[in-house]
């Protein structure tokens, strides 16, 4: 594992080439893994193996989240990401939490759920009584279509029998241990559906993986002294009591707490594209939860603590990342960004990405509390342009010149 130290004063200030020397020396990282960097992982060669289609592959910036302690190690998080100030705000915050004694995270058993629907059910209700009786035959059933899981201490742990207007459904949830798991619960719908539908007397329908793997949730806690918080213009109460008032905004409206959930999803996407893993079920999962109970909520809120006058957060969610599987292997990138990480299983990486979550929220909730969120963002936007694009020779010109536009980066 990394002994990586992530508090690096003044890394954003160096030029590239000397910050890649830190990480190098920081994350014990080799020449090749240096290699890796400058080619983002795959060829098109590779691309060609993961997808249809290939033509090429698509690039995103990687940068290294500093200052991060998530449950008292030093981590520097591999963070891929197009907007700018995102890595520079969660680094800002990972600091001031550091000074709080970093984040404090844990993580659920890595379960996710299969569906399978049952449609044509004459009596829902005895056929519930049916699966359930059934229960540990259909597990059994469930174990044994994914022996080498067993074999690393996971499988399937529980069935749940729900019944809806129209179909009744059948839940089994599956420890996937290190994977993010889709395929394996996928698999384990399939297998089971012709007996489940028998059972129920009905027909199976959709066999297939819930997003909402509210089984499969992180927790996250951050405090941080408001001395920690000041700027220049207020005091850290000041902007503690700013910061609580944003999270209460985001608690009364569904309006704010959307953009509130975004910004949580900056930090938390970055991550979970830099490793590699399915950032699309990650969303899914994030905005199914926060909408849970019928009204849509923060993943994350934050109070002055109840024994001083420190600021609290406090985060939780679903987060259904991997350290093995899928295209993992395939993406040098990927196996790169775990190495930074120096994790070792899922939950270790669940509770990384969910600091981050809740670093990049942090960070937007004091900007937008003092200064506002223009400042510091569009100082860092500025550096990104402007742009110089290469265009192709146009057919008018002589063969050899390329002609070179200037344009305005994003605004
Ligand atoms: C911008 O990418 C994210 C923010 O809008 C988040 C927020 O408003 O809390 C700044």
């Amino acid at each position: 594992m990394s002994k990586a130290s992530s508090r690096i004063p003044g890394f954003y200030r160096l030029p590239v080439e000397e910050r890649r020397r830190l990480l190098r020396l920081n994350a014990d990282l080799s020449e090749q893994d240096m290699r890796t960097l400058d080619g983002g992982g795959i060829d098109t060669a590779v691309a060609d193996r993961v997808v249809e289609n290939a033509v090429g592959v698509y690039a995103l910036p990687l940068g290294v989240g500093l200052n991060f302690v998530v449950n008292g190690r030093d981590v520097l998080v591999p963070m891929a990401v197009e907007e700018p100030s995102v890595i520079a705000a969660a680094s800002n915050a990972a600091r001031m939490v550091r000074e709080g004694g970093g984040f404090v995270a844990d993580a659920d058993d890595p379960v996710m759920t299969a569906q399978i629907e049952i449609v044509g059910v004459d009596d829902p209700d005895a056929a519930k009584a049916r699966l359930e009786a059934a229960s540990a035959e259909l597990l059994a059933l469930a174990h044994a279509t994914l022996p080498r899981l067993a074999d690393r201490g996971g499988g399937a742990r529980e069935l749940e029998v729900r019944t809806l207007p129209e179909r009744v459904i059948v839940h089994v949830h599956v420890d996937c241990r290190d994977a993010m798991g889709a395929n394996m619960v996928n698999t384990v719908a399939e297998a089971l559906a012709e007996k489940v539908a028998r059972l129920a007397g009905g027909r199976w329908g959709l066999r297939i993986l819930t997003n909402l793997c509210d089984r499969r949730r992180v927790r996250v806690k951050a405090r941080v002294p408001a001395r920690a918080l000041a700027t220049e213009a207020l005091d850290g109460a000041a902007v503690r009591d700013g910061i609580v008032a944003a999270s209460r905004f985001a608690e009364d409206d569904p309006y704010r707490a959307a953009t509130h959930n975004k910004g949580i999803m900056n930090g938390v996407d970055a991550v979970v594209i830099a490793t590699g893993n399915d950032w699309r079920g990650v969303e899914a999962g994030a905005h199914a939860f926060a909408a849970a109970d019928g009204r849509y909520r923060p993943l994350a809120v934050w109070r002055q603590a109840s024994d001083g006058g420190d600021l609290v957060g406090q985060l939780e969610m679903p987060m259904a990342v991997g350290t093995v599987g899928g295209t993992l292997h395939a993406h040098a990138g990927a196996r790169l960004a775990q190495k930074m990480l120096g994790v070792t299983d899922a939950k270790e990486l669940a509770m990384i990405v969910g600091s981050a979550g809740l670093a990049s929220n942090l960070a937007a909730l004091r900007a937008l509390a003092t200064d506002g969120i223009q400042r510091g963002h569009m100082a860092l936007h500025r550096k990104s342009q402007p742009v110089a694009v290469l265009e192709p020779p146009q057919p008018a010109q002589p063969l050899g010149t390329a002609a070179v536009r200037v344009e305005g980066g994003r605004t």
